[in-house]
């Protein structure tokens, strides 16, 4: 079992597989992008499985998902999901992609034992979101959202990001056209993971604004209480269901009091927080021939010393090094 301090248990663990990404998010990263990993970096894939392995068989690790940067552009994802859903016990598996590629790939994904997907998308505005993401990739996006729910990765979840000036006016656009779709769309709160350091507090869209603006044309009933769970969203029913919106309110509404997540870095390090200032290496344990035991013994020790929360909201908080396309989101 991964438990901390805080009697936290851990059942959710999130895999970054790359560091890269093909689009260029404006609140993510640069337009020339970054200093990737280098190959010998990177996990394989044989260490990745052996991780999740150990993972699911020793530590009580539930649900994978697998992010990024971009999840899809590793070579071996349909194969490491293949041999994952061979693992015992069997985890749940999800995936957290900007969906450019998935049009081709939700077949093979699917039948390789994942079952469902999240996609971002800020924008319904082909020019918008060519100035958020600085590339022309709209129409692959709305392609891969549509394989997706054909591929039956479903619930298909959208995560939103709003800016003021850029996309906070689209949210009821964006509702309605989720609901038309029968994808569950969730807004994200911008939070100071950004690789250029760039984020303001007094220029995040809040939860609070962002309800307000659905509000503007739809009815939002809560999700019963305590149904929250570990879910880092927020639920309401629209116009009475059975649609659902979520917000995922890290600043100003943070959950890290029912958090339930472990992660590893695409080069290996295990992070007990999203924001922790500390990772522990596990590639030096699996590449100096630590055994599975050994390996298990670190991963808990890691977990132990997981902070209480990240304190977003408060003056004292300083963003981690590394920015969230490389700590996987
Ligand atoms: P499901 O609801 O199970 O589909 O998962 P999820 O919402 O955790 O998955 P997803 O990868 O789509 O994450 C959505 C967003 O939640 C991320 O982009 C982050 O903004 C936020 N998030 C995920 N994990 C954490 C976390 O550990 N801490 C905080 N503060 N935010 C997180
Ligand atoms: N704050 C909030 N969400 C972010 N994402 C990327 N960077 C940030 C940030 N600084 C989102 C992406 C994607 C998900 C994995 O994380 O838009 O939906
Ligand atoms: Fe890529 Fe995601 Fe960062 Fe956008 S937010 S640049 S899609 S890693």
């Amino acid at each position: 079992m991964l438990i901390d301090t805080y009697g936290r248990v851990a059942t959710d663990l999130r895999v970054s597989l790359t560091d890269r990404c093909n689009l260029r998010c404006t609140y993510c990263m640069p337009e020339e992008g970054l200093q990737w990993l280098t190959k010998s970096d990177l996990l394989t894939d044989d260490e990745i499985v052996r991780l999740i392995d150990i993972a699911v068989r020793l530590l009580g690790v539930e649900e994978v998902r697998f992010t990024g940067g971009e999840p899809l552009l590793r070579p071996g994802l349909v194969s490491i999901v293949e041999r994952v859903a061979a693992l015992a016990p069997r985890p749940r598996m999800s995936l957290t992609t900007n969906g450019i590629g998935l049009r081709r790939t939700a077949p093979a994904l699917k039948t390789a034992g994942l079952d469902r997907v999240n996609v971002s998308l800020d924008t319904l505005r082909p020019d918008v979101f060519k100035r958020l993401t600085r590339r022309d990739r709209h129409k692959d996006v709305l392609d891969g959202l549509l394989a997706a729910r054909e591929a039956g990765l479903t619930p298909v979840k959208v995560n939103t990001v709003l800016m003021p000036g850029l996309n906070a006016d689209e949210a009821p656009d964006l509702l309605a056209w989720a609901v038309h779709h029968g994808y569950e769309l969730r807004f994200i709160e911008q939070m100071p993971l950004d690789a250029q350091h760039g984020w303001k507090r007094d220029s995040m869209v809040t939860a609070g604004d962002i309800l307000d603006s659905l509000r503007t044309r739809f009815d939002l009933t809560p999700e019963g209480a305590g149904e929250r769970g570990a879910a880092p969203a927020e639920r309401w029913l629209v116009d009475g269901g059975p649609h659902r919106v979520g917000v995922i309110a890290s600043v100003t509404r943070p959950f890290c009091a029912a958090c339930d997540r472990t992660r590893l870095t695409a080069d290996g390090q295990i992070r007990n927080c999203l924001f922790a200032k500390e990772e522990t290496d596990l590639r030096g344990a699996l590449r100096s021939g630590g055994s599975d035991e050994e390996i298990a013994r670190i991963w808990r020790l890691a977990m132990w010393g997981k902070k209480a929360g990240a304190g977003l909201d408060d003056p004292s908080f300083v963003q981690p090094a590394r920015p969230m396309s490389a700590i996987g989101g």
